[in-house]
């Protein structure tokens, strides 16, 4: 990683340019510096990256707006998602994945909610299909997509259990969770409990064993997993999830979620009505992303990793 200077984006006539204030560090921007799993360089650039750019999700200022743009105005304060956040500026299309700021957030906040909140959303709301009344798991439930993930659920009236370490089961009762099991402690695939949808961010159980505690008609969402395929990555367990499927009598899904505005307008409204808050577990300053990007790429981190921008 390697700090440049360059020419300051000018907006097209549907774009706005924001100046960056903060940007959240996600899985996927250390999967776009390593390259790996190999499979993404498809996408990505096969022998070196096609978009040098780094980070995905931001909050900051409206500083410019195209000829045609009605929705935001200079001075806005907005926040979302958009390739090359790891920067004092990007430039989003109006109607990209960018909304306006709940009122009360920090840039901070603001900065951690885009990808992790839309694929707790996405997987809650539209893959678990959670119902009042349901009981869901979280498998990683203290990390960046699981803290939303917990409070999603509770916000579409399940009964949540999160799964967490001895370390993060007050912080994961904290944000609403019915129930949290100790995974150093406790294995939930051993326990008596049926749930209707398990939302999976580690993958570190078997098929079988997860099939055997979802309950007749059951969702099984599969988010992330183990990094230690270098060809494959997560997608191994979506492979062989594919492969199980008949002798499976829950229903396993793989989905990576989609950015877009009318979901960060969800998400922004939540908060600012209360029900759902980032959690934030570090803030570093710009010149130091790479250090951010490590401490991510560690996967201990309790809720979401911040950099702010000079
Ligand atoms: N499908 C998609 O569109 C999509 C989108 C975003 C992310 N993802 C994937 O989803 C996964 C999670 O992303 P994230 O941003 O939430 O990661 P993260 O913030 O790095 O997750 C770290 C958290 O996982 C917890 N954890 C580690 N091992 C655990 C275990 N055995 N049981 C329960 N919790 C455990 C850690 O707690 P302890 O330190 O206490 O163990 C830590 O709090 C990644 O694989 C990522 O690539 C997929």
């Amino acid at each position: 990683m390697r700090l440049k200077t360059i020419a300051t984006p000018t907006p097209g006539d549907t774009e706005v340019l924001v100046r960056v204030h903060a940007a959240s560090v996600n899985p996927l921007d250390w999967h776009f510096l390593r390259g790996k799993p190999y499979i993404m360089r498809i996408l990505s650039g096969m022998g070196a990256p096609t978009e040098e750019r780094i980070g995905a999700d931001f909050a900051g200022t409206v500083q410019t707006v195209g000829a045609r743009v009605t929705e935001f105005k200079v001075g806005d304060r907005v926040f979302g998602s958009r390739t090359g956040a790891f920067g004092t500026h990007v430039v989003v299309p109006e109607h990209g994945a960018m909304t306006r700021m709940p009122h009360s957030a920090s840039f901070e906040q603001a900065a951690a909610i885009g990808v992790a909140a839309t694929t707790a959303l996405q997987a809650v709301r539209d893959q678990a299909l959670v119902r009042k009344g349901q009981r869901v798991l979280i498998n990683g439930a203290s990390g960046g997509v699981g803290t939303f993930a917990v409070q999603i659920a509770k916000i579409y009236g399940a009964h949540v259990t999160g799964v967490a370490s001895t370390r993060n089961v007050d912080m994961v009762q904290g944000i609403g969770a019915d129930r949290v099991i100790d995974y150093t402690k406790d294995d939930f695939t051993k326990g008596a409990e049926r749930y209707d949808a398990i939302i999976d961010m580690v993958g570190n159980h078997e098929l079988r064993a997860l099939d055997a505690v979802l309950a007749p008609g059951g969702r099984m969402i599969i988010v992330g997993g183990p990094n230690d395929n270098a060809y494959l990555g997560p997608l191994t367990r979506s492979a062989a999830a594919i492969l199980a499927a008949p002798v499976l009598k829950a229903t396993f899904i793989t989905f990576t979620a989609n950015e877009n505005q009318a979901d960060l307008v969800m998400l922004r409204d939540w908060m600012q009505r209360g029900t759902l808050r980032s959690v934030i577990d570090r803030e570093y300053a710009f010149a130091e992303l790479p250090a951010a990007v490590t401490y991510q790429e560690a996967g201990r981190s309790r809720g979401k990793v911040i950099v702010k921008m000079p």
